[in-house]
């Protein structure tokens, strides 16, 4: 067990509970099953991570509303974590950006939209984007502002190419999350989903403005998407893939680890196993490896030119067709074939 890798990246959904109530929210947990990890046992999931991971991301639900946080940030700091959470930031204080500043701690602050309409109807609370951008404001001068990020929707599709020129005016970088049929995301997925002709053209768009952007300014943005991997490499060269499953570990509020953001597949608990048991046993999995592995692809995305690059969502493709192999149904060039 000691000659595995490192794992490269640690996600921990700090917290179920949320000030905001999103429609796609993809963590849909009960917010109010308070069966999270104690001080305690965070403190030692923190040793955990600082022992044999690079880096540490810490979301929820929302991960400010955990009243001992801030001693957390202190321990991953003083144990040379580096750390970074992701929020709506809208209740954020001055006080909070400046301590984070004290500790190292970025933040990356989800925005889904420039306009109060779009960006309060996906929350569901009046008031978000007001309060998301004034947090934006808040990190920028604190110098802790690491990204904008936001999840894309067929709602906020056009904005979101907006949202790019609105972070580079502030010098910073953004990736997208596409929206997943995860959680709440699942109830409107049919609804809100980019599919088939309408995600490619997106992407399409995406990667103009992003090429434009970085030539100007140098930023990058990114579509946390594996098909957007293949737009990258039918315009540049791009040779790595970005489908994460079993290649880093999530810990959920309650101490389960998944191996994917967007999928309940338990491989364990923290409160029963070390991360580092847990790890090595992902490691060697044999469903994690042929997940992976093109050869074992059916329909479109077996026989597509480019599956070594995308290989297209898996979680997704089992999610709506029950089939971990089965093709990508989001991808216009499964849609055509079949
Ligand atoms: C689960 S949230 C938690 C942190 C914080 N509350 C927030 O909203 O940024 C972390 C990220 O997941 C993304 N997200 C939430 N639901 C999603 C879904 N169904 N599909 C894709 N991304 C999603 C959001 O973009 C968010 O930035
Ligand atoms: S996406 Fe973030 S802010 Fe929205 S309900 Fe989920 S955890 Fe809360
Ligand atoms: S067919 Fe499958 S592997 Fe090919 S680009 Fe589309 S999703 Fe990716």
């Amino acid at each position: 067990m000691s000659n595995i890798e490192p794992c490269p990246e640690l996600i921990w959904f700090a917290t179920n509970r949320c000030n905001l109530n999103c429609i796609y929210c993809c963590n849909s947990n009960d917010p109010d099953n308070l069966n999270e990890l104690s001080t305690e046992e965070a403190r030692e999931l923190i040793e955990q991570v600082a022992d044999f991971s690079k880096y540490f991301v810490i979301i929820g639900g929302e991960p400010l509303l955990r009243e001992d946080i801030f001693e957390l940030f202190d321990y991953a700091h003083t144990l040379g974590l580096p750390c970074s959470i992701i929020t709506k930031g809208t209740n954020m204080k001055k006080i909070w950006a400046k301590e984070m500043a004290g500790k190292n701690v970025l933040v990356n602050i989800a925005l889904d939209a420039l306009s109060r309409d779009i960006c309060d109807k996906l929350s569901r609370r009046e008031g978000t984007c007001d309060k998301t951008k004034e947090a934006i404001d808040t990190c920028l001068k604190a110098g802790i502002l690491q990204g904008i990020t936001c999840t894309l929707t067929k709602a906020n599709a056009e904005e979101t190419l907006d949202i790019m020129d609105f972070a580079a005016e502030l010098g910073v970088e953004g990736c997208w999350m596409n929206l997943r049929p995860q959680g709440r995301g699942m109830e409107v997925y049919r609804e809100l989903a980019l599919m088939g002709h309408e995600f490619e053209e997106y992407l399409n768009n995406f990667y103009r403005r992003a090429r434009e952007i970085n030539k100007r300014t140098g930023l990058n943005f990114y579509v946390y998407d594996p098909i957007y991997c293949r737009i990258l490499s039918q315009h540049e060269d791009q040779t790595s893939r970005i489908c994460g499953m079993g290649r880093y570990l999530n810990v959920k509020a309650n101490g389960d680890v998944i191996v994917c953001l967007f999928a309940d597949l338990k491989v364990g608990n923290i409160r029963e196993k070390t991360l580092k048991e847990i790890w090595s046993e992902v490691v060697s999995n044999r469903f994690f490896n042929e997940i992976h592995d093109p050869k074992n692809l059916k329909g479109a995305c077996g026989e597509c030119a480019y599956n070594y690059i995308c290989g297209g969502c898996r979680v997704r493709a089992y999610q709506l067709t029950g089939d971990w192999f089965a093709s990508d149904p989001v991808c216009y060039l499964t849609q055509v074939s079949t």
